[in-house]
C-alpha cells in the first residue's frame, strides 16, 4: 500500500494556478525521485504535502488518511519530515541546538544520537560550532539531521546534493540509502545520475502536471524521456 498518494492535486500561489494536476503514489519503503525542470513544481508539490500551499483541489492521503486541508504542525506531527532547499538551518545554533530545536517530543535527539551520527560523522566533530562555520555540504548534512531527529516514517527531502562537490554527493547519497532503511522518502532531485542511483520508482513533473511515472530502471535507458524532460544535465555525480 501506499504510504502517500497525492491524486489529481491543484495548488494556486495567490492567483496562480502553479500545480494543475499532480498525481504521486509513494509506497512505504521506497525511494521515490520527483523529477522534472527548474520550475516545474517540485518544491510546491512538497509544500502542498505538507500544507504549506495547500491543495486547492485533489487530495492528499497519508498513511490511508486524507490530509488534504490539514494545518502543516498537524501534518507534521503526524510523521512527515520536511528538508527544505538552500540548508535551511539556524546559522546561530550550534549544530547540536540545531538538533536539539528539530525534538517533537523530549529525548528525541537521545534517542536518534548515534544513527545520526552515523551517517554524519563530520557533525558529531562540529556539534559545537554555529552553522555559519559549517561548510556548504556540512549545512545541508545538518539540514537533512534535523528531519531525522523526530521519529520520521516520510522524509520529503528538497535537493540534497544541490551545490555539492562530487565526494559529498557520494556522502549524501549514503546516507540517503542507510536512513531509507528506516523512513521512506520523497526526494526532489535534480541530478539525475543522484536520482537514479538512489530511487526504486520516479514521477516526472512538467509544467505543473505529472506526466509519467513508473520504475526507475526503467527511466534509466529511455535516453529521450531523460533529455526532453529532464535536460540533459548529470550533475556532478558519475
Ligand atoms: N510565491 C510564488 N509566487 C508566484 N509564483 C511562484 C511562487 N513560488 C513558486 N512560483 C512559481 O511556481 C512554479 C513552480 O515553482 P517550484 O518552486 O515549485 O518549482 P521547482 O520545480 O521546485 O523548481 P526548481 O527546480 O527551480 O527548484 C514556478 O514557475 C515558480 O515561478
Ligand atoms: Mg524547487
Amino acid at each position: 500500500m501506499s504510504l502517500l498518494r497525492l491524486e489529481e492535486v491543484h495548488t494556486f500561489i495567490e492567483q496562480f494556478h502553479i500545480l494543475e494536476g499532480v498525481s504521486i503514489d509513494v509506497p512505504e519503503g521506497d525511494i521515490v525521485a520527483l523529477l522534472g525542470r527548474n520550475g516545474a513544481g517540485k518544491t510546491t508539490t512538497l509544500k502542498t504535502i505538507l500544507g504549506l500551499t495547500p491543495a486547492r483541489s485533489g487530495s492528499v492521503f497519508y498513511d490511508g488518511n486524507n490530509i488534504t486541508g490539514r494545518r502543516s504542525f498537524d501534518i507534521a506531527a503526524m510523521g512527515i519530515g520536511f528538508v527544505p532547499e538552500h540548508r535551511a538551518i539556524f546559522s546561530d545554533l550550534s549544530v547540536e541546538e540545531n538538533l536539539l530545536i528539530a525534538e517533537r517530543e523530549r529525548g528525541d535527539f537521545a534517542a536518534k544520537e548515534d544513527f545520526i551520527f552515523g551517517l554524519f560523522p563530520d557533525l558529531k566533530r562540529l556539534i559545537r560550532l554555529p552553522g555559519t562555520n559549517l561548510s556548504g555540504g556540512q549545512q545541508q548534512m545538518l539540514a537533512v539531521a534535523r528531519a531525522l531527529v523526530p521519529n520520521n516514517r516520510l522524509l520529503l527531502i528538497d535537493e540534497p546534493s544541490e551545490g555539492l562537490a562530487p565526494v559529498l554527493i557520494e556522502q549524501m547519497m549514503e546516507a540517503i540509502r542507510r536512513l531509507s532503511s528506516e523512513s521512506t522518502v520523497l526526494l526532489v532531485e535534480q541530478n539525475f545520475i543522484v536520482a537514479s542511483r538512489l530511487a526504486q520508482h520516479f514521477v516526472i513533473i512538467e509544467e505543473g502536471r505529472s506526466i509519467m511515472s513508473g520504475a526507475m530502471k526503467d527511466l534509466v535507458d529511455d535516453d529521450e524521456t531523460i533529455k526532453r524532460y529532464l535536460g540533459a544535465g548529470t550533475g556532478g555525480a558519475t
